[in-house]
Parts: structure tokens; sequence; C-alpha cells
């Protein structure tokens, strides 16, 4: 039996040398970014904002912030993934009771969603981790998911976390200010593109399945 999902998978490998020449269409790209908007957060919040960023020239400006990585310049898109802060995520907060009134909760549904909300912050998040962790978290659900859309559709990617994030977060203040406001930290970034004709993949890397999946009766 075949499986689509198995074999995007298996086409997917971590891509370290794109090929600058080649741009994703901007269907294909679409589709990618559909796969984005489609993931399931926590609570249904939607912790996230992707800044897909084709100009060159402002990649150039950016990669010396992602540890001066080849993939940020060479590849053709790069995909800024944005987790929201605390004060957005604060129940109450305009984010929160825009999203769960497009849910068609009323006040008294919403009052109770509050309340399970409120009760989750407390007890697991707020001790445990912290806001931008837990939107981060979210954020890498969405990251999956772009990659593995990319790789059905034939696109190559290299998803990142090496990169300065207060050097980054300043850089992207900067130079977009209307869409990297006070709100948004960088959580992840994702570059997509297509490989190099020279790139070998490495040979794929993984502890045996036996050992890291254990089935319990
Ligand atoms: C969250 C995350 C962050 C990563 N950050 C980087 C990065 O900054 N630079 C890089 O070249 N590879 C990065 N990688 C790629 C991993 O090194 C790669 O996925 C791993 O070695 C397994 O190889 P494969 O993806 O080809 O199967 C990252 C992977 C993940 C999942």
């Amino acid at each position: 039996m075949t499986n689509p999902v198995l074999e995007a998978l298996a086409f997917r490998h971590a891509c370290k040398k794109f090929d600058p020449a080649r741009r994703i269409p901007d269907d294909t790209l679409a589709q990618i970014m559909n796969a984005a908007h489609l993931s399931p957060s926590s609570f249904g919040l939607q912790p996230w904002k992707f800044l897909v960023i084709a100009n060159p020239e402002l990649r150039a400006r950016l990669r010396p912030h992602c540890w001066d990585q080849p993939q940020v310049t060479d590849c053709s898109h790069l995909v800024v993934i944005l987790t929201r802060r605390e004060r957005t995520l604060k129940l109450g907060s305009e984010h929160t009771r825009r999203v769960l009134a497009m849910r068609g909760f009323d006040e008294e549904k919403l009052r109770a969603y509050f309340r399970r909300i409120e009760n989750y912050y407390w007890q697991e998040l707020i001790p445990h981790i912290n806001f931008y962790a837990w939107g981060s978290k979210q954020c890498y659900i969405a990251l999956a998911n772009i990659m593995t859309a990319a790789a059905a559709a034939g696109v190559d990617s290299c998803p990142m976390e090496g990169f300065d994030k207060q050097a980054l977060d300043a850089a992207l203040k900067a130079e977009l200010p209307g869409e990297m406001t006070e709100d948004f930290g960088t959580a992840v970034l994702c570059a997509l593109g297509y490989r190099h004709p020279d790139w070998q993949q490495p040979p794929r890397s993984r502890l045996p399945l036996e050992e890291v999946v254990r089935v319990v009766e």
C-alpha cells in the first residue's frame, strides 16, 4: 500500500545546499503555506504569523543573524515563523477574543472556555514553561506541515534554529516594522527551495524504529 505522506517524508531531507537559480512557483508556494494555515494549535489560539521572505537583498541582510548559513540566501523563500508573545495570548486580549469569537462562542461558552485555558495556564504553563516556549511548540507543528507539504510538491526545505534570536528579532523589527511588532518573536525558520544539482543528500540516520517506538498492549 502506498502512502503519499510517507513518500513525502522519505523525499524530505534537511537541504544544506539550495540552487539559487530556482524559484518556487507562486501556486506551489501558496499550497505549502496553506498547510501552515491549516495546522492545529493548543486551544485553537493560532499563536503565529508566517513571514515568507522572497526578497534576496533582505535575506542577505538577515543571514549574519542566522549563523551566516548559506541556505538563507540560496533558498527561494525563507519562512520566518513568528510566535505571539504573552501580551496577546493572555486571556481577554484582543487576539484570544478574536480567535475564539470566530468559533461562534457565545459569552457563556467563552467564559467557560476561558476558565479551562486559565486553569491550564496557571497549573501547567506558567510553572513549567513560558509563553514564548509554548507558542513556539505550536509553531513547530506548522513547521512540520510546511516541510511535509513542500516535500509532497517536490520542494526541498531546511528547518533552522541556528540564529541569534535577539539580533534577528531586532533586525526584523527594523526591516519590517509593520509585520514584526512587539507582539511577536521568532520561533523557528524554514528555508524552502530546490536542492543544488551538486548536493548529495547524506544517508538517512535514525535510531532503530523498534527502539524509539514502543507499542504497549
Ligand atoms: C528544529 C530544527 C532546527 C534545525 N536547525 C538547523 C539549522 O539551523 N541549520 C541546519 O543546517 N540544519 C538544521 N536542522 C536540520 C537537522 O540537522 C536535520 O533535520 C537532522 O540532522 C536530520 O536530518 P534530515 O532532516 O536530513 O533527516 C534543524 C532541524 C530541526 C528539526
